[in-house]
């Protein structure tokens, strides 16, 4: 952990000034916001899983940290958009950024960052990662697309969820791992392993994530218990539902699909999911992921030299499992 921890500290630097430069090339309506995004914190995950890879396979220059923004980019542009359709009021422990510059304005800063990504992955005139960045782009609006369209459904397996996370979070931190191997030109294998671990990574970063929404707010720095008022049908929700006596089950389901439990309701049920452990529950649900994220690493570590950084990203998969926020 402590390896991981210094890794973060040294790589997050040069990351946040490629960022910054980034953000200085927007035009002027777009930039404070985009500023205001990023300063609010946040983990750094997907830039710091790019240049994990390209380090991993024996890339040396600097302008990885270019790519690496990037993936950052893409990322808040997605959390920009994603805070309007969850009317979520809290991100990153500040206010979220539609509630400070208008709704309007933020989706459309969201735009700009996706553009002003690609355009700084273009640059690197690999059209290879160019097609890797934007598939994720899209498969992403696809996941949250089809999670909107499930808003409030009753289900009796987690299949939809599992389809909806492989895009809307999967996907995108697939995609930043992917991108690191290809800028190190590593062999189809290479990638191949290294995507995924990204896809198996992010499938259970987002199971986790969806663990913690119910956790207090003060830890997360996100709304608690958004998903439940959301009707986004979690693991967490999903086992709550399945304890119900059938009566029960029906009138949460009606008022889940209406999105219109009350105050109290939304507190019993954040009670009840973690008197009962069903957050623990979906976090084994992540293991699965977690194990295959592991053996595609053990494949891309057979071929090469021990590595600190290989050392990294077999210490993240034990992060992603206990991660309190
Ligand atoms: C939040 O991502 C959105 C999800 C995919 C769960 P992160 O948890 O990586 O958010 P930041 O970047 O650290 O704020
Ligand atoms: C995160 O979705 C995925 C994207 C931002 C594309 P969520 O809505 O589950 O994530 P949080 O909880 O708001 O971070
Ligand atoms: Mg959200
Ligand atoms: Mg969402």
């Amino acid at each position: 952990m402590t390896t991981l921890r210094t890794f973060i500290a040294q790589e997050q630097p040069p990351i946040n000034t490629a960022l910054i430069e980034a953000v200085a090339e927007l035009p002027p309506s777009v930039a404070p916001i985009a500023r205001y995004a990023f300063e609010n914190g946040g983990k750094r995950l997907r830039p710091l899983l790019t240049v994990l890879f390209s380090r991993l396979l024996g890339y040396e220059k600097d302008d990885i940290y270019r790519l690496a923004a990037a993936m950052e980019m893409f990322h808040v542009a997605t959390l920009l958009h994603d805070d309007v359709m969850d009317n979520a009021d809290l991100r990153r422990g500040h206010a979220a950024t539609h509630t400070r510059f208008g709704v309007t304005p933020t989706i459309l800063a969201g735009d700009a960052l996706l553009a002003k990504g690609n355009q700084i992955v273009a640059r690197f005139g690999d059209a290879r990662l160019s097609a890797a960045t934007s598939e994720a782009i899209a498969m992403t609006a696809n996941g949250e697309i089809l999670e909107i369209a499930h808003q409030g459904r009753q289900a009796d397996t987690l299949e939809t969820y599992t389809d909806i996370i492989a895009g809307k979070t999967a996907w995108m931190i697939r995609t930043a791992c992917d991108i690191g191997a290809l800028r190190a030109q590593g062999t189809a294998e290479q990638i191949e392993s290294a995507a995924a671990y990204g896809f198996n990574l992010g499938m259970a970063f987002q199971i986790v994530d969806d663990a913690l929404d119910f956790a207090p707010s003060s830890r997360t720095g996100k709304p608690e218990g958004g998903d439940v008022r959301e009707g986004k049908l979690t693991p967490p929700i999903f086992f709550y539902a399945q304890s119900l006596p059938p009566a029960e089950k029906e009138r949460f389901f009606t008022a889940f699909a209406s999105q219109s439990l009350s105050d109290a309701e939304v507190g019993r049920i954040i009670e009840t999911v973690r008197a009962e452990g069903f957050d623990a529950k979906t976090r084994d649900i992540a293991d699965g992921y977690l194990h295959k994220a592991q053996d595609a690493l053990a494949v891309l570590r057979a071929g090469l030299p021990g590595s600190v950084h290989a050392d990294i990203l077999a210490s993240l998969i034990g992060y992603v499992r206990d991660r309190e926020a």
